[in-house]
């Protein structure tokens, strides 16, 4: 008889490619039309599994789009499909650093040296990818230098974001206050598309929007220069997932090297500096709740709000047990869906049900979202909880056989929700059911 994953994994590979551009995929063809940075990385992960050329060509070329001083922008933009803010508005030839192709001005996580690591261990032919590891290696440690310098003058190991959208999740309740001390002066007219192509109730506010924008405005103003941006910005946070993802990836960029006979004496003080300090920043001993949380340098205090971005810490290892327990105590009550909700398995939500901005259908202020399970699971796996695991590997299964291949998903009817054949859903679901499979045998 087929089982779930042999019915779901040509499913999942037909959406990557109808999204395939020759050299890169779209996230979604309708809503996002370009190349995007995080996307690129997850997509290639999937990719990675069963056709390495397009992984390594996804992967590759996400980074034409690299600026001379490192930054990998978080769009490439790649048609002349609508999308707004698009490079004329971005006007990145006011930077010194852009490159000759469009793109945005600011960046998203780095998990593209996880990716080009999983391109390798999954290669069928490993010679192909030491070519493609030598090739991708200095770009991936120029863009990780720029991070560690231009997002870390204070060298925490830990990365300053300057933008919701560098986050990945754009408009978290984490980011509520910190947008609502910023007045928005001068704004000038703008027309958002992508309430034209999704519900509106599923996306992001106008409010929130004029703050997005308006931020756009000001890195503009200072000609895209980190160090005047540092200075000047009201918007200043070293974010907990973007530096757990850099955390795990520098750890990649350490087997990469070793691979590939590279020096590796920048990426371990990066990875110290990110051990000593990971901690210390991000969780307050006096907290109740024993969550580790974002810090905001403008007000210098932690901004604890309760959502999935605590639980990614797992996805680092840094965690200490009993506080790793806290966090998949979490996982085990009201982050997840227990019985107010129709999923067999527990599956992380974005933020819990209690919370009072909680709301089932907007992007990050509810949903259930597959990358940021994706990054739970090998969280789990990290600290031997294999049943746990198996359980979100379930979830996860259930949820895309039931209700498709969506961007995000209603956590409390599972129904799917922003756009459909959305490219990681489909990428990441390759990966856990390969992952899967691995270990099933390797019992
Ligand atoms: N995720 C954002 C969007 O909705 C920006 O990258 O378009």
């Amino acid at each position: 008889m087929e089982s779930v994953e042999q019915k779901l994994l040509p499913n999942a590979k037909e959406i990557l490619e109808k999204n395939w551009r020759d050299t890169h995929t779209v996230p979604s063809p309708k809503l996002y039309p370009h190349q995007w940075s995080w996307d690129s990385a997850f997509i290639s992960i999937g990719y990675s599994r069963y056709n390495q050329e397009h992984a390594q060509k996804e992967l590759l070329s996400m980074f034409e789009g690299q600026w001379k001083n490192g930054m990998l922008p978080h769009i490439v933009f790649r048609s002349k499909d609508d999308y707004f803010p698009g490079p004329k508005y971005w006007e990145t030839e006011l930077a010194e650093a852009a490159p000759k192709i469009e793109t945005s001005g600011i960046t998203q996580p780095p998990v593209h040296a996880i990716a080009a690591l999983q391109i390798y261990k999954n290669a069928n032919d490993k010679n192909m990818a030491i070519n493609f590891l030598t090739e991708i290696f200095p770009k991936i440690l120029s863009f990780h230098r720029y991070l560690f310098t231009k997002r870390d003058p204070e060298k925490t190991g830990l990365i300053t974001i300057f933008h919701p959208w560098e986050s990945g999740l754009d408009n978290s309740i984490r980011w509520d206050e910190a947008l609502a001390r910023i007045k928005v002066k001068n704004l000038p007219r703008y027309e958002r598309v992508d309430i034209h192509k999704v519900n509106s109730g599923q996306r992001p506010s106008n409010n929130s929007y004029d703050r997005y924008i308006f931020l756009v405005n000001l890195m503009k103003n200072y000609n895209y220069d980190d160090d005047s941006i540092y200075k000047h910005i009201p918007f200043k946070i070293k974010d907990i997932v973007f530096s757990s993802i850099a955390y795990v990836a520098n750890q990649a960029m350490i087997e990469i090297a070793d691979l590939i006979g590279e020096h590796k004496r920048e990426v371990e003080d990066w990875l110290n500096q990110t051990k000593q300090n990971y901690i210390d920043f991000f969780c307050s001993k006096d907290d109740e709740q024993k969550l580790v949380y974002d810090y905001d340098l403008i007000t210098k205090k932690r901004i604890k709000k309760r959502t999935v971005a605590s639980l990614v810490s797992l996805y680092t290892g840094l965690l200490k047990e009993d506080q790793s327990k806290i966090i998949v105590d979490w996982m085990r009550h009201s982050h997840f869906c227990t019985q107010n909700c129709v999923h067999k398995h527990p599956v992380a939500s974005s933020i819990p049900f209690q919370e009072k901005e909680f709301n089932p259908l907007n992007y990050w202020r509810g949903p259930i979202w597959i990358n940021i399970n994706w990054m739970l699971y090998y969280g789990l796996l990290r600290y031997q909880l294999n049943n746990e695991a198996n359980n979100l590997y379930n979830a996860i299964i259930d949820l895309i056989t039931e209700h498709g291949f969506y961007e995000y998903y209603n956590p409390l009817t599972s129904e799917g929700l922003g756009t459909d054949n959305f490219s990681w859903t489909a990428a990441l679901l390759i990966d856990l059911i390969f992952d899967m499979e691995n270990r099933r045998r390797s019992v």
